[in-house]
């Protein structure tokens, strides 16, 4: 068989924060199926890196107080050690804040332009004045013009659902600076994706196939592409420049535009392989220009659109030796306890607590693999199912195999099995499914192939209870049936680790070891242990996972819902954390003024004194409490100083003054403004 030359990328990570389980999940996928190529004996090329580029890196690291550049190296530094934690193994991890990056997405993008793709348009934006720079959709905030919601984003409501254009929003506001924007008009560059030759290319490809001979995309991909470019749908040309200040890559001749980071996003697949090569010595443009390389991108489900429309049509009229990618294979989302996650509910799971914890990376991995399939479905995880997984199938069924067979080998019989077993029914059964298992891996239908080593593992612990190696221990002149029993269930272990092989690569290296008998690999099925190799003595390979002391630190129950403590007033607010509270910057602030707005029958417009340059504004809705808005001149109160400012119709409110007020208005009507003890200053904050 001719080896395989692959070339295998995992969506790039956007720089501006750690791994979550979402992004873990898509590096084991990725991985499982590398390493099965690896087995096969394939060559592959693995890479991935931090996507860098963008409006939130620049302005999360203006927050931050470093550059942009210094704000993504930081993040990159902290990618090892979730990689190495999980077992997942890239060659190369680089990054889009790269000169590789630089020259090849200008590379590209001039070849796009001497392909005729690429025009320019005048648009018209929301501008951030005080800021100094365009504001994309996430950065304007204002009314939904269909049902009215407050404090909607500029490109769909979260109440009603509806969809629409920043300049749809009534009373819009800059979420950067809580000003009103204003319309500016700028340059932009496009890709002209509606080109018909483009269309025609697209549907061309989508529906095509691989080196492998296999379609490209998988059905439910392919069936979205369509939707996309079915007869009558027309492609939207592509805005690909931003205006500067912008954290980005240059277009060339165009001073103060740059590449909307989509753009260079996925060309850093192609930087970190040719960082990875020009480190290695070999040649990149040769790699690319071949005709036997593939190349095939991992991602989820939400970035389909780029990765199967923009980018291989950047591909393709870039041209050679651009190559067009062979396969964009599309995973579902994961949920945990049957919730998106989020993190600011607390669902979810932190790798690097479950690190912390002391838990096997080799679980998360099999429970992965068990759940995973070549659909683009979403996978729940739950607690109980990640229990029962692990200790009944992992350890219960494979993991014991070796405990039940290996002592008596090393104890008994000199570490030595006897070659004339390795031909019993069972093990020839066990090399059979070789192909099937092999098979589902290519196909990335993991949960199949652990279903079909369950099987095998499960006949497998039949023939131990069925010969019951310690009774015939037991037994006078039972010790040659006892050495065979033990040999064939050591061979059947070898065999069954080696179709785990992708998925637990750290046990596969101890067992390696333990049997002493070289690699493992797919044409390894075949060949036995012998009697001329001594086997070492047995180590313990895996714990359970406990449920109290892991999986329960690991997840925590949904909250149940408060109960009110006392009658008559509200009902404490679901347990928050000290981090949650910390959020809240509570400061003391001076009253410099008070006054009843006009037109308001509900606001107090404060004026007040946090101690820093300049005064705040804030709006409070407690006129009705205090009819003499001046007798406050001159009181302490609290403030909370890091809400993000809101626009009201009379002003910028830059902050929420704290009051207590009963649930019940009509027991204890009035708000009560919350007043320090004697001592405290205007901007102590309050812990
Ligand atoms: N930076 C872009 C990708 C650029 S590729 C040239 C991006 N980054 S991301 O950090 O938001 O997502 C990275 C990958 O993680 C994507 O494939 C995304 O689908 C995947 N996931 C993000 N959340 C996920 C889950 N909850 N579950 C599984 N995968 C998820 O998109
Ligand atoms: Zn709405």
């Amino acid at each position: 068989m001719k080896k395989r030359n692959i070339f295998v990328t995992t969506a790039l990570p956007y720089a501006n924060g750690p791994f979550h389980i979402g992004h873990i999940t898509e590096y084991i996928l990725a991985d499982i199926w590398v390493r099965h190529q690896r087995m096969a004996g394939n060559n592959v090329n693995f890479v991935g890196a931090d996507d860098t580029h963008g409006a939130p890196m620049m302005i999360a690291a203006e927050k931050k107080g470093v550059t942009p550049q210094e704000f993504v190296a930081e993040i990159r530094a902290g990618r090892k050690q979730y990689l190495d934690g999980f077992h997942v193994k890239f060659d190369w991890w680089y990054t889009t804040d790269s000169k590789e990056n630089v020259e090849l997405s200008q590379d590209i993008y001039r070849k796009l332009k001497a392909a005729g793709l690429i025009y320019t348009q005048d648009i018209t934006q929301y501008y951030d004045t005080k800021k100094g720079m365009f504001l994309a959709d996430r950065y304007i905030k204002g009314k939904c013009p269909r049902c009215g919601a407050e404090d909607q984003y500029g490109d769909s409501c979260e109440v009603c659902g509806s969809v629409y254009r920043p300049t749809d929003l009534v009373n819009p506001y800059s979420v950067l600076t809580g000003t009103t924007p204003e319309l500016r008009h700028s340059t932009h560059y496009f890709f002209k994706l509606s080109d018909p030759k483009a269309i025609e290319f697209l549907r061309d490809w989508t529906t095509g196939n691989g080196a492998d001979g296999k379609p490209r995309l998988q059905p439910e991909v392919l069936a979205k592409d369509q939707e996309w470019l079915g007869a009558g749908a027309e492609l939207e040309d592509w805005d690909i420049s931003r205006d500067a200040p912008y954290f980005g890559i240059p277009i060339p001749d165009a001073p103060g535009k740059y590449f909307y980071v989509w753009l260079d996003a996925p060309v850093g697949y192609l930087a970190s392989l040719k960082s990875y090569f020009d480190h290695l010595g070999r040649d990149f443009w040769k790699f690319l220009d071949d005709p036997s390389t593939e190349q095939i991108h991992f991602i989820g489900k939400d970035i389909i659109y780029f990765h199967t429309l923009f980018w291989p049509a950047m591909l393709h009229f870039a041209g050679k030796p651009y190559r067009v990618p062979d396969h964009v294979y599309a995973h579902g989302f994961v949920t945990v306890g049957g919730q998106k996650m989020s993190k600011s509910r607390g669902t979810g799971i932190s790798p690097l607590k479950y690190l912390e914890l002391k838990m096997d990376p080799e679980w998360l991995r099999y429970y992965l693999a068990a759940k995973l399939s070549s659909r683009v479905e979403d996978i729940d995880f739950t607690k109980q199912d990640f229990f029962s997984r692990v200790n009944s199938d992992l350890i219960g069924k494979y993991v014991n195999i070796a405990s039940r067979s290996a002592g008596f080998i090393a104890k008994r019989f000199g570490g030595r099995v006897v070659d004339d077993a390795m031909n019993d029914p069972l093990l020839e059964k066990l090399r059979g499914a070789a192909p099937q298992v092999i098979g589902f891996y290519e196909d990335r239908d993991y949960a199949k192939a652990m279903r079909l080593v369950m099987e095998l593992a499960d006949e497998t612990n039949e023939y131990i209870d069925r010969e019951k190696p310690w009774e015939l221990a037991k037994q006078e002149g039972a010790g040659e049936q006892l050495h065979r029993v033990c040999s064939v269930s050591l061979e059947a272990f070898r065999i069954l680790t080696t179709y785990l092989k992708p998925v637990l690569p750290g046990i596969a290296s101890q067992v390696e070891e333990f049997l002493n008998c070289g690699e493992l690999t797919w044409d390894t099925v075949g060949t036995p242990l012998t009697s001329e190799h001594e086997i070492r003595p047995f180590k313990h390979l895996m714990q359970r996972v406990d449920m109290e002391k892991q999986l329960d630190q690991l997840v925590p129950d949904v909250k149940p819902e408060p109960k009110p403590v006392l009658p008559g007033n509200e009902a404490i607010a679901p347990e928050c954390t000290i981090d949650d509270f910390g959020k809240i910057d509570l400061r003391i602030a001076k009253v410099v003024d008070c006054e009843a707005v006009e037109g308001s029958r509900k606001l107090l417009k404060f004026t007040l004194d946090l101690g820093e340059e300049k005064t705040r504004t804030v709006f409070s809705g407690i006129k009705s409490s205090y009819a003499d808005p001046k007798s406050l001149v001159g009181k302490l109160i609290v403030l909370v100083a890091n809400l993000a400012p809101r626009k009201m119709r009379f002003g910028l409110s830059e902050g929420m003054v704290l009051s207590a007020a009963d649930a019940d208005q009509k027991k204890t009507p009035g708000f009560f403004l919350i007043e320090p003890f004697e001592g405290a200053k205007p901007g102590m904050r309050i812990h």
